[in-house]
């Protein structure tokens, strides 16, 4: 007969103590509005064409691995493939920081999954809040670079859709040379190509980018992501990487979404995406309840309501699914809005514009 004992004190502590990172689809939700995770509202139509699932795939696919070096303009070495750009967030911890020791640098408001990996890896954060214009305090994260052996920046940023300055991401890079690897996640690079740091990799060793299929390129079911760095850094990455972390019709389907045809019909929907964003920011600016939509560079906008959880409740329950910001320091009124198709904005106002008074308090909610 086995003894009954309790499971949980044989994890390790910092992963007892783990809040997992809410993501859009372990908060659920019953909808036909989908606009909380940023992905594009159309799925993309793709055939596989690989018939070899009896053999274990290429650790890093050649042609997915050439076509995003011509997509870039990069030198294959400079490049690795993995499980959504996640798994590149992941993987750089593993390479740096040492549990215990060292440290990683990241500027909340910003996206969730930099904290949880540190967390899993029982990696200290040092968290440096934005200022008022939601840019890096470039003074706090000189005074706290103390261990710190990664920095995450993320730009655009998510979940305030702004881009980081190129002056302070340049101080940034000069402030961690020789210490510490400066990770860029341009997630959203996309819809604002003109501010990639891309170049940049040939002036500084220490940089990393982050990039994704998920967002401009429709794919966020597919899982595959990519980092952008010295041969030495992917080297490095390469080493403590799964070692088939693509399964064969993810890199099938990644080498047709990078074809010059993939690309084509990659940027119509930005464009299209980017037409609907205008529309939404004007149509919710002239609404009541809207206090304030933030310019964004990207496939989402932050909004600020004056009654925020009202409304982000009233749409849950009608099958609009928002994505709450209002614990993020500084976004307390905020909810951030995926732009959709032209229709699903067009409804999404629509119910916003009914929305009758706020002080009647909404029935309780499943779990928003
Ligand atoms: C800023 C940012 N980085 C990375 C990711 C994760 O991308 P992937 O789907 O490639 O794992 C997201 C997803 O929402 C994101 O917003």
């Amino acid at each position: 007969m086995s003894t009954v004992f309790d499971i949980n004190a044989l994890a390790r502590e910092n992963v007892r103590k783990l809040v997992p990172y809410m993501s859009a689809r372990r908060l659920g939700g019953r909808g036909d509005i989908w606009l909380n995770a940023n992905e594009y509202p159309i799925a993309p139509d793709f055939q596989f064409t690989e018939n070899t699932l009896n053999r274990y795939p290429e650790c890093q696919p050649t042609t997915v691995i050439q076509r995003y070096a011509d997509y870039t303009t990069l030198q294959p070495e400079q490049i690795l493939v993995s499980r959504g750009a996640d798994e590149s967030i992941e993987l750089l911890i593993r390479v740096f920081c040492e549990p215990g020791q060292d440290a990683v640098l990241i500027c909340p408001p910003t996206y969730g999954m930099y904290s949880v990996s540190a967390e899993t890896f029982g990696v200290e954060q040092k968290k440096i809040p934005v200022n008022a214009n939601w840019q890096p305090d470039i003074t706090a994260i000189k005074n706290n670079l103390d261990r710190v052996k990664l920095i995450y920046i993320c730009s655009p940023n998510n979940p305030t859709g702004n881009l980081i300055d190129p002056a302070a991401l340049r101080q940034i890079l000069e402030l961690a040379s020789g210490r510490a690897i400066v990770a860029i996640d341009e997630a959203y690079i996309e819809f604002c190509p003109q501010h990639t740091t891309l170049r940049w990799l040939q002036d500084y060793p220490h940089l990393v980018i982050l990039r994704t299929l998920s967002k401009a390129f429709a794919l966020a079911g597919l899982r595959c992501g990519f980092t952008l760095a010295s041969a030495d850094i992917i080297a490095l990455m390469q080493k403590v990487i799964a070692p088939y972390p693509l399964p064969t019709p993810v890199a099938d389907i990644a080498a047709q979404a990078l074809t010059k045809t993939g690309i084509e019909t990659m940027k119509k929907r930005v464009a299209e995406i980017t037409r609907n964003r205008a529309y939404l920011q004007h149509a919710l600016s002239q609404l009541a309840w809207v206090e304030k939509v933030f310019p964004s560079e990207t496939n989402y906008i932050l909004v600020k309501f004056t009654h925020a959880e009202w409304v982000f409740k009233t749409l849950w329950q009608q099958g609009i699914i928002l994505r709450d910001q209002r614990q993020q320091p500084g976004l307390e009124h905020c909810l951030r809005i995926t732009i959709g198709s032209r229709n699903e904005c067009e409804q999404l106002v629509r119910a916003i514009s009914v929305l009758s008074n706020p002080l009647q308090q909404p029935k309780e909610t499943e779990n928003p």
